[in-house]
């Protein structure tokens, strides 16, 4: 299919997992990429030849979108080689939160820093050029189930999803005019691990990880990287082209039945643990 025929879209922590499936899908369906990480590996080489075997243009920008610098050079590097930018997909996070009372203000201003900041400025540069542009463009940021409910030891994780949800909307609204929309997509449970090719048929059938979407998630299966780049591309095309300012969660139903939460014990000596 040719959705996105002479589209450039960057897609952002790509060199793996949901944003290599975003990159995937978009160049199956004709645009150009730009595959960004934190760094390259052979999953980045892997993705990249994926591409360039289906005849799309991959290319490769380091850089780490907590930082001001590098996002400077990661957009300048992208306009230079691809000549605009009409999508951007903000999906890079690196997370694990602790527990509440082990939130340290390095750690808020960790993941703050790429994962909430990181977005808005990769979005405002993106937004500039499209805008010099004079043809629209997308923007679309990941977020979370964990935007709108809580699990445990998921507190600044869940704030920033919940920030990126609230930015479309804001976005949307400043934005009004330039043919720009700005979305989020929130994913349920999915299983996004790197896997060898001859292991991709396995996806989704992880021991545990299927007893658990059966239990609890309407569709009776867990995610793949597919659900959510199909919903990006969606959004990408001109099928998309009213929805603006929206959060679109794609997770087979898991919080329509109002999944409830997990208990995880305390560690000893944490407020409220077993004696
Ligand atoms: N997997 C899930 O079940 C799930 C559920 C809900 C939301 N999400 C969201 O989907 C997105 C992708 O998740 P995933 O499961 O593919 O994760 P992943 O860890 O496989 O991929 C994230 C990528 O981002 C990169 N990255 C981390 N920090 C970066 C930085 N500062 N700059 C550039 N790149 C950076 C990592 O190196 C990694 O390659 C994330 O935004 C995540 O919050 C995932």
């Amino acid at each position: 299919m040719d959705l996105l025929q002479g589209k450039k879209a960057l897609i952002t922590g790509s060199r793996r997992g949901i944003g290599a499936g975003i990159a995937r899908v978009f160049a199956e369906n004709g645009a150009d990429v730009g595959i960004n990480d934190i760094e390259r590996d052979e999953n980045a080489d892997d993705i990249i030849a994926e591409i360039e075997a289906i005849g799309r243009v991959a290319t490769w920008h380091q850089a780490d979108v907590g930082s001001a610098d590098d996002r400077t050079r990661m957009f300048d590097d992208f306009i230079a080689t691809h000549g605009q930018i009409d999508i951007l997909v903000n999906n890079a996070v690196a997370s694990a939160d602790p527990h509440f009372t082990e939130i340290t203000e390095d750690f808020w201003d960790f993941l703050v820093g790429h994962a909430l900041k990181g977005y808005l400025f990769c979005s405002q540069r993106a937004v500039k050029e499209m805008i010099k542009q004079g043809s629209g463009g997308r923007i679309i940021s990941i977020s979370s189930v964990h935007s709108y409910r809580a699990w445990p030891q998921d507190t600044v994780y869940g704030i920033v999803k919940a920030g990126l949800n609230r930015m479309a909307i804001s976005m949307a609204v400043d934005l009004a005019g330039t043919g720009i929309t700005s979305n989020c997509v929130a994913p349920g449970y999915i299983d996004s691990r790197v896997l060898p090719p001859e292991l991709e048929h396995t996806r989704g059938q992880l021991e545990g990880y299927v007893d658990y979407a059966r239990d609890h998630i309407p569709n009776r299966r867990g995610g793949v990287p597919r659900d959510i780049a199909n919903a990006c591309l969606f959004l990408a095309t001109d099928l998309g082209d009213y929805v603006n300012g929206q959060t679109i969660t794609v997770d087979g139903g898991f919080l329509a039945g109002g999944v409830p939460p997990e208990s995880v014990p305390l560690e000893p000596g944490m407020p409220g643990a077993a004696e």
